[in-house]
């Protein structure tokens, strides 16, 4: 199969979702991935946030050969030897009590929704109001979209969960004028991923985590992409003194096989009881088995050290280029979530980054990202970062 032939498969019988890279990745080994014609490119978008070991981790392809040989998939009917493990190792590495194994972020996001409108219809009838944040990004499912604040993921699918309100980041008086006695949960992404990797003031969180515990709302942390060591901590919360009522994650959690979670303490972790809440696929023994392997590569600390020392050395090359490329107007980052906005579009410059080996992605049309895997090197940054500079030297019209 060429890249032709599958473009041409995917024209005439894909629903036209995506607007393709034109490359189709084949393989993939430490932090660089193989295209079909055999092109090496240094992968810093890992697939959204999900390579965080990169590709072809040894250990990752050990515990795929032991566990399929074993058992892939058995459903929530009956146990597995990992799922309750797993929950034990998540939960303390959050501060959370429980947990519930999802097959992906939208569907932890959908599991967070049901725990704060179950346990806030308990409390008080219509006491169902959800605060979320202009800009988020929560997933995809009608939920989801609910709850994420850019209106353009959510204008066509209406009508959306009612009782939802949105409120500008970081602006705490917004926020304390939108709670209420009917809201039942806040909904917060530490850092806006999607939205352009824009870190939440500590300041706003914790009146976020105050204006919930004073309303008995939940403050939910949504980690999905920002979790399980991406900002250079086990979740971007604990660079704060706040702690959640849920947390939901997924992306690297099981090194690229599908799995996510959202977790709860307090009334929160025991709201949804036998028959309430269910998933075919989530937490299957092969998913969970990789995030035990996810979870033990992060135990010694090194990695997380790791992304914080590569998280500095981009953002400050990043830097560096912004003060040679007046069309840059801002280098954002925590961690290895990393981003350059620039006054114009930026898919000329991530194809051309793509052209010259390194892969990125575009958000919100003028804003480059980067999601390196935790295992890079300094020799890969400073790779990163001469290719980053070719490209802005390309001469274009601004927007
Ligand atoms: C913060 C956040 N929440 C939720 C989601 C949705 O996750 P998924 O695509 O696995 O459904 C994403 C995906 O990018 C995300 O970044």
């Amino acid at each position: 199969m060429d890249l032709a032939q599958a473009q041409d498969l995917e024209a005439h019988y894909l629903i036209p979702t995506y607007t393709r890279v034109p490359l189709m990745l084949v393989r993939g080994k430490g932090v660089f991935v193989y295209a079909s014609d055999g092109k090496k490119y240094l992968d810093f978008i890992t697939g959204i946030g999900v390579n965080a070991l990169g590709h072809a981790h040894p250990r990752v392809l050990a515990a795929i050969r032991a566990q399929s040989k074993l058992l892939i998939h058995s459903s929530n009917l009956y146990l597995n030897p990992y799922q309750g493990l797993l929950a034990q190792r998540l939960t303390a590495l959050s501060g959370m009590e429980r947990a519930f194994f999802t097959v992906g972020g939208a569907e932890a996001a959908e599991g967070a929704i049901k725990v704060a409108r179950s346990l806030g219809q308990k409390i008080a009838p219509g006491k169902i109001e959800i605060i979320a944040l202009h800009n988020s990004f929560h997933g995809r499912t009608c939920g989801a979209l609910s709850i994420t604040g850019q209106p353009r993921y959510r204008a066509p699918f209406g009508p959306l969960l009612p009782g939802v309100h949105f409120v500008t980041p970081n602006d705490i008086a917004d926020l304390r004028a939108a709670v209420s006695e009917r809201t039942c949960a806040i909904i917060i992404e530490p850092v806006q991923g999607e939205g352009g990797i824009h870190e939440i003031d500590p300041a706003f969180l914790a009146a976020a985590a105050e204006l919930a515990h004073q309303h008995q709302a939940l403050l939910i942390l949504d980690e999905i992409q920002c979790g399980l060591g991406r900002t250079g901590k086990p979740f971007a919360f604990q660079w704060t003194d706040v702690q959640p009522d849920l947390v939901i994650t997924a992306k690297p959690i099981a090194c690229g096989y599908p799995l996510g979670v959202f977790m709860a303490r307090g009334p929160a972790a025991t709201v949804l009881d036998a028959g309430t809440h269910g998933t075919t696929f989530g937490g299957g023994p092969l998913a969970c088995r990789l995030a035990l392997e996810f979870l033990d590569a992060l135990a010694d600390g090194a990695l997380y050290q790791n992304v914080q020392t590569l998280g500095a050395q981009l953002k400050q090359g990043m830097q560096a280029l912004a003060r040679k490329h007046k069309f840059v107007t801002e280098v954002r980052g925590k961690g290895l979530m990393v981003a350059m906005e620039l006054d114009r579009p930026a898919a000329p410059y991530v194809n051309r980054m793509a052209e010259l080996g390194l892969l990125a992605n575009v958000t919100h049309d003028t804003i480059i990202r980067m999601l390196p895997p935790y295992i890079a090197e300094p020799k890969h940054i400073d790779q990163a970062l001469r290719i980053l500079g070719k490209a802005l030297k390309l001469k274009l019209p601004s927007a």
